[in-house]
């Protein structure tokens, strides 16, 4: 080991306490008992609930983090405010911070806004303390490690006089929410970027406390960047190559699920990433898509940026079809009808709701005029506020009167009984379990041939055959 340690024991810090930053940490906290592991962040509100004593109003959802962060939680996990103490203390820093679609200014709309990213190699430049290597963990633009290297070498001020250098390496995360422990705990492959063996060397070590040792995959710096937005590209590419052939299948009388099956049994192929729904959604596929677009614009390669954009394109002509689709059959009027809403959250197992189809899919919906009642076992109110800025009506008000239709046009309901029953359609949005069971015989107040628009091929066609439901499932 290279580093000379700033203590008896490696002390890691984490800028960035969201979604990539604390699961990932408490996983290295977890099996690694020789390391300290401080997860930081300019948010107090984020760090106070991350040190919730019960345990009840941690950030993020994730199945299992509860347990980790419950066994390793002030032993050797800390959560903290106090940025520039943890930089100092630390021997490596992973950079977690978000890395969102730039909004003005010189590639708006595409490029990535490293804004937080510079930040971070600023605060690190000042107060870091000794050698430390900088781990970039965000997903970041081709050549960010270079903007990393320039600012680290340009602005450490030593303002406590001591001799500072760094490593930089690129270490990029794939894990996906709702499966973060379980994709951190047995990644298909950790991937380390950088140029001197020693600190890839220093990274792997900690990685090969429970990953083995031919996981491991060492690159160049710029190869382990690009390697992260590629293979976004390449999952989000699937899900739009899918859900284009989902249409066909419903003009032709194939059916995608056969057509899924009788495509992904080439292992050549293969059958992940090939289940149609609403469009994909989350933080990262689209953006990332955007900034890979952004990148090949950069270096005039405009028909490789077309290709990469038409993934998008489709993605959004998904969320409008089904929307029209509803409309359609709804006689193509949503005036004054209550459309039961059966999950926000972009995918089942999560909280996270950013880029979720269920936000323009809602919104196309109360254009249309319609009440929509929404449910979500995990996302909050003020959560979907943000997205749909529009009027929602008191929890206990009575939505009988369709008066009020106009003036209020949506409501979250707790119970998936009272969500569904007395709506004259249900869409199904996120594939949550518990929508599986539903006991579709008990909805009494909902009329004859009420439909039911199933996004997520979650439902049995078979058990709508005698019922007064008319079911619509896609692509079939
Ligand atoms: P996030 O928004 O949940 O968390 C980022 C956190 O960084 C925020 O809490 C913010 O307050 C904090 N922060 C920003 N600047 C800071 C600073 N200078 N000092 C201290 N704290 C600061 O984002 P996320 O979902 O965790 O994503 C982080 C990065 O990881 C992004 O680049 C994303 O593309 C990538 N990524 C995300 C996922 C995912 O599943 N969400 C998976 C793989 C990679
Ligand atoms: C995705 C990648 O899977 C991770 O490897 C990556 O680390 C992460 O992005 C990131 O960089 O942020 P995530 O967005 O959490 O993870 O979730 P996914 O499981 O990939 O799902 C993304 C979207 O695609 C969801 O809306 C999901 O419903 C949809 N999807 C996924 C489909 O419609 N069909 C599928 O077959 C798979």
């Amino acid at each position: 080991m290279d580093l000379e340690k700033k203590g008896n024991i490696l002390n890691i810090c984490c800028i960035g306490a969201g979604y990539v930053g604390g699961p990932t940490m408490a996983v290295i906290a977890k099996n690694c008992k020789n390391v300290k592991v401080t997860v930081v962040d300019v948010s107090r509100e984020r760090i106070d609930a991350w040190n919730d004593i019960n345990l009840q109003n941690l950030p993020i959802f994730e199945p299992q983090l509860k347990e980790i962060i419950s066994s390793c939680r002030g032993k050797n996990l800390f959560f903290s405010t106090e940025v520039s103490k943890a930089i100092s203390n630390a021997d490596i820093i992973f950079i977690c911070v978000n890395t969102p679609t730039k909004e003005r200014g010189l590639g708006a709309g595409k490029a990535s806004n490293l804004k937080w990213i510079e930040l971070c190699a600023k605060q690190i430049a000042n107060f870091s303390v000794g050698h430390t290597l900088v781990v970039e963990k965000s997903t970041v633009p081709v050549k960010t490690a270079q903007v990393l290297k320039t600012i680290l070498n340009c602005n450490n001020n030593n303002l406590n006089n001591s001799k500072k250098s760094f490593s930089i390496l690129s270490n990029p995360e794939f894990l996906s929410e709702g499966n973060a422990i379980e994709d951190l705990e047995n990644p298909d492959r950790i991937l380390i970027g950088g140029e001197d063996e020693n600190s890839i060397n220093l990274l792997s070590s900690i990685y090969e406390n429970w990953v083995d040792k031919s996981k491991i995959i060492k690159t160049n710096l710029w190869s382990s960047e690009l390697s992260k937005l590629t293979a976004n590209a390449f999952l989000a590419q699937r899900i739009s190559s899918i859900n284009s052939i989902s249409a066909l299948c419903e003009k032709t009388g194939a059916d995608i699920e056969q057509v899924v099956e009788a495509v992904g049994s080439d292992k050549r192929i293969g059958n992940s990433f090939l289940k149609p729904g609403p469009g994909f959604g989350g933080s990262c596929f689209k953006k990332d898509i955007l900034n890979l677009v952004y990148l090949c614009e950069f270096f005039g390669l405009e028909e490789v940026a077309e290709y990469w954009n038409s993934v998008l394109k489709i993605n959004e002509w998904q969320q409008d079809r089904i929307s029209k689709i509803l409309i359609e059959k709804l006689f193509n009027t949503l005036s004054g009808k209550k459309i039961a809403i059966l999950g926000f959250a972009f995918k089942a197992n999560t909280n996270d709701i950013r880029e979720s189809p269920a936000i323009n899919i809602c919104n196309q919906l109360i254009n249309e005029g319609a009440f929509l009642k929404i449910h979500d076992p995990k996302v909050k109110k003020e959560q979907i506020e943000k997205e749909l800025k529009l009027n929602n009506i008191k929890e206990n008000e009575s939505i009988d009167d369709r008066n009020l239709i106009d003036f209020h046009n949506w409501n979250i309901y707790k119970s998936v009984f009272d969500c569904i029953n007395g709506s004259d359609c249900i869409l199904i949005l996120t594939e949550w379990e518990e929508y599986k069971n539903i006991e579709w015989n008990d909805f009494i107040e909902c009329e004859n041939n009420t439909w039911i628009f199933d996004a997520r091929l979650l439902l049995d066609k078979k058990k709508f055959e005698n019922s007064k439901f008319n079911y619509w499932k896609l692509g079939s």
